[in-house]
């Protein structure tokens, strides 16, 4: 049981932002985090990377409680954050330089696995924003990390890149299988990438949905006219659309 989130909750000041959250993760699970703008999906991604502390309850690690940032659990923001005067290649190694040694062939492997062969040399500003965001996800694969923790790193592209973007991801971790924790509030997104889709209703956020999406792979997007794509997407809609006032 790698990621135990029990009864988490997180206050800031008067503001309840998270209320008893509990969830599981199995390992080499994709689970999806879906909810409206404020529910608290960042603050609950920023618990298990362990940039916040719930006020109560608790979050654990393979039965250890998280307290700090640590190399397992590595965060993919929607902006890529990219060094911009290193090339590619040097961004994508940068992490393991701080941790003390770069393995080449590793780096080379996984800008192989990114598609991005050949634009090592470039800097980022020579880079689309899909790019850019494909480097951000190498930085974090390159880490070797148990968790892959995503918060709406789609969310700044355009919506044809955010498109090839989310099938770039889909085939990536079908290929991978490592666990990872995508949050966004986009339903679509959601529901097309994830195995398993929890949905979030807000202040306090509270988990209205846990289920499993029931969809195979390889994932495409013809698939987002399945009657299970839309009948998921109709439960998902209902909560989001509660709480519009
Ligand atoms: N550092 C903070 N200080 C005060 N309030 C915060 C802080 N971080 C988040 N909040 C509040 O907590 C709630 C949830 O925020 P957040 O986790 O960013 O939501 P989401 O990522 O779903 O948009 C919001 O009401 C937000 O204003
Ligand atoms: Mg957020």
């Amino acid at each position: 049981m790698p990621i135990a989130i029990e009864r988490a909750t997180k206050r800031f000041g008067n503001v309840a932002a998270l209320d008893e959250i509990s969830l599981t993760v199995e390992d080499g699970s994709f689970v999806t985090i879906l909810g409206a703008s404020g529910c608290g999906k960042s603050t609950l991604l920023n618990m298990v990377a362990g940039l916040e502390a719930p006020s109560s309850g608790q979050i654990t690690l393979d039965g250890r409680p998280i307290t700090k940032p640590g190399p397992d659990r590595v965060v993919v923001f929607q902006r890529a954050g990219l060094y911009p005067w290193l090339s590619l290649r040097d961004n994508i190694a940068f992490g393991l330089k701080m941790r003390g040694k770069v393995e080449w062939r590793e780096v080379d492997r996984v800008i192989e696995l990114i598609g991005l062969r050949g634009f090592e040399t470039h800097r980022p500003y020579e880079l689309s924003g899909g790019m850019q965001q494909r480097v951000s996800i190498a930085r974090a694969l390159v880490m070797h990390p148990r968790v892959l923790l995503m918060d709406e790193p789609f969310g700044a592209l355009d919506a044809q890149t955010r498109e090839n973007m989310q099938e770039f991801l889909t085939e990536l971790w079908e290929r991978i299988r490592a666990t990872v924790i995508f949050v966004t509030h986009d339903i679509d997104e959601a529901i097309i990438l994830g195995s398993r889709l929890v949905v979030m209703s807000a202040r306090p956020g509270r988990i209205s949905l846990d289920e499993n999406v029931p969809l195979g792979r390889p994932r495409n997007w013809d698939m987002s006219t399945t009657p299970e794509f839309l009948q998921l997407k109709r439960a998902a809609r209902q909560i989001l659309a509660g709480e519009g006032h």
